[in-house]
């Protein structure tokens, strides 16, 4: 029987994951902890930390019922019988593996921290991406403890997305939880079913031993986007040759075998995970002496970098080879919609890039303006931070649209092409604008993989 679950890692992982465990199982009680005070003071307030769809409602119906946050770390381990690790595990920056390799630190300390404060036998759930294998140095860090206690080790890896976290979570396509082939790895992994089985019908738990878990992650991440990365590279040859990337996804992906999901052409895929997972498989296969497949996988992240310079560099040459000095009106820097993120947002690079053609960036988000601020921060006077979309628009030569935020299918583009230079670009890099009607207004219109609609 549990009673307290504890939640070590108050980020875009954590702090929504347990607010629904909290909210569907309401006989436990529900802790979440971080070292970051700043973070664990918002996910108190009424104004959360991250801006996720529905995840207000959830967490203020539970917080101070059985749905906590707080910083005293020690007192939540104590009590805890099943904890939750969801630590960042970014990519490492320095020494070995730096650029690929996952950075365990913060996962090392949060076991340590483990040992130093419990006091009974717990189970101890995986819930960060790791490299396949990582519960095996957890297990030997977390058992090496010298007061006799013992720890049972379990991977729930978690597949929500952002902007639809809350769904996501209430009603996941799969929950995966591994353990040890043992009676008490089998017994753990039971543990952790049994609290999603209060909302998840069985058949979609699945259970396998540790390392496919833990690797299985790698692996989805990878394989979704690789699919970008393909139908991106589609969309540089129709730009070739006429043919038309949407008609091809669509047609391609009505076989039920391909799929119709993440075949949409972008200016690249974004976010905190694709790229860090995928270069942390790569740095695996080599790590185990597999370079053909490391090389392989490496391929969809350079592919992905290809596509946002391809983009910059389309715009280049559509506006007649320099955009010195011209403004550019960048509309959206999330690296999706209906999420405040930008980590990893292609928007990042496609700025960079046009700033260092010396472009006068304007850059409009509806939800990731502070975060833009800040991945700027160091060529922030030579941007223009605007609240306002037409405060963007206004004077620009060309409007590159980086996020498909419904917002911006609500412009007035009657008055923006009033208020933009001539000829007036639009280079929207999600598909996501009504082109026809663009066009119809007097705009030059580029899309991703397909014929540009121009006057010229
Ligand atoms: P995040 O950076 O938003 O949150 C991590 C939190 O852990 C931070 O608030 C940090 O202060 C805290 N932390 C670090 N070390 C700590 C310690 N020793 N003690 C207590 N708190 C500590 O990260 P995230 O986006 O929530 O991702 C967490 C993990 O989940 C990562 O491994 C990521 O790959 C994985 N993941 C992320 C997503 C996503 O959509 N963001 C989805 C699935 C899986
Ligand atoms: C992704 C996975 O979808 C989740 O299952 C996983 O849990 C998570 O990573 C993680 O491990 O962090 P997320 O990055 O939040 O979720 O968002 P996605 O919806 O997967 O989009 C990722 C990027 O790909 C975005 O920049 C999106 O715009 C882009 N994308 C997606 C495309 O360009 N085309 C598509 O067809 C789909």
């Amino acid at each position: 029987m549990i009673k307290n679950i504890v939640c070590i890692g108050a980020g875009y992982v954590g702090s929504p994951t347990m607010a629904v465990i909290a909210d569907k199982c309401s006989e436990f009680k529900v802790t979440v902890v971080d070292i970051n005070e700043q973070r664990i003071a918002a996910w108190n307030s009424d104004k959360l930390p991250i801006y996720e769809p529905g995840l207000d409602d959830v967490v203020f119906r539970n917080r101070g019922k059985n749905l906590f946050y707080s910083t005293n770390i020690p007192d939540a381990i104590r009590e805890a019988d099943v904890i939750f690790i969801s630590v960042n595990t970014p990519t490492k920056t320095f020494g070995t593996g730096a650029g690929r390799a996952a950075d365990l630190q913060y996962l090392e300390k949060t076991a340590r921290s483990i040992i130093e404060y419990a006091d009974s036998d717990k189970i101890v759930v995986e819930k960060s991406t790791l490299p396949v294998r990582t519960a095996q140095a957890v297990s030997r860090v977390l058992n090496s403890n010298t007061k006799g206690l013992h720890f049972q080790i379990v991977s729930n890896p978690e597949f929500m997305a952002e902007g639809t976290a809350v769904n996501d979570l209430q009603k996941p396509d799969r929950v995966l939880i591994g353990g040890l082939e043992t009676p008490e790895g089998r017994n753990a992994v039971e543990t952790v079913a049994g609290i999603y089985r209060h909302w998840v019908p069985g058949e979609r738990i699945i259970t396998t031993n540790l390392w496919s878990s833990e690797l299985t992650k790698l692996v989805s991440n990878a394989l979704l986007a690789q699919r970008v990365s393909s139908i991106n590279s589609i969309s540089a040859l129709c730009e070739k040759t006429e043919a038309n990337v949407d008609e091809v996804a669509r047609a391609a992906g009505f076989d039920s075998r391909i799929g119709s999901k993440f075949l949409k052409a972008s200016i690249g895929f974004g976010g905190s995970c694709f790229k860090k997972d995928i270069l942390n498989l790569v740095y695996l296969c080599g790590y185990y002496g597999l370079p053909e497949v490391a090389s392989y996988w490496e391929q969809v992240v350079a592919m992905n970098d290809y596509q946002a310079s391809r983009f910059v560099g389309n715009m280049l040459s559509a506006m007649f080879n320099t955009v010195a000095d011209k403004k550019i009106a960048v509309l959206g820097f999330a690296f999706k919609a209906d999420t405040g993120d930008t980590r990893e947002s292609p928007a990042i690079a496609v700025s960079r890039m046009l700033l260092a053609e010396r472009a006068r960036v304007a850059i409009h988000d509806p939800k990731a303006m502070v975060n833009a601020r800040h991945d700027l921060a160091d060529v922030e006077n030579d941007v223009l931070f605007c609240e306002d979309p037409y405060e963007a628009i206004k004077g620009a030569h060309a409007i590159a649209l980086l996020t498909d935020w419904k917002s911006f299918r609500e412009l007035d583009f009657k008055r923006v092409f009033e208020m933009m230079e001539k000829p007036a670009f639009i280079f929207d890099g999600r598909n996501y604008l009504d082109h026809d009607m663009l066009y119809k207004l007097g705009f030059n219109v580029y899309g991703i993989g397909r014929k540009p609609l121009t006057h010229f």
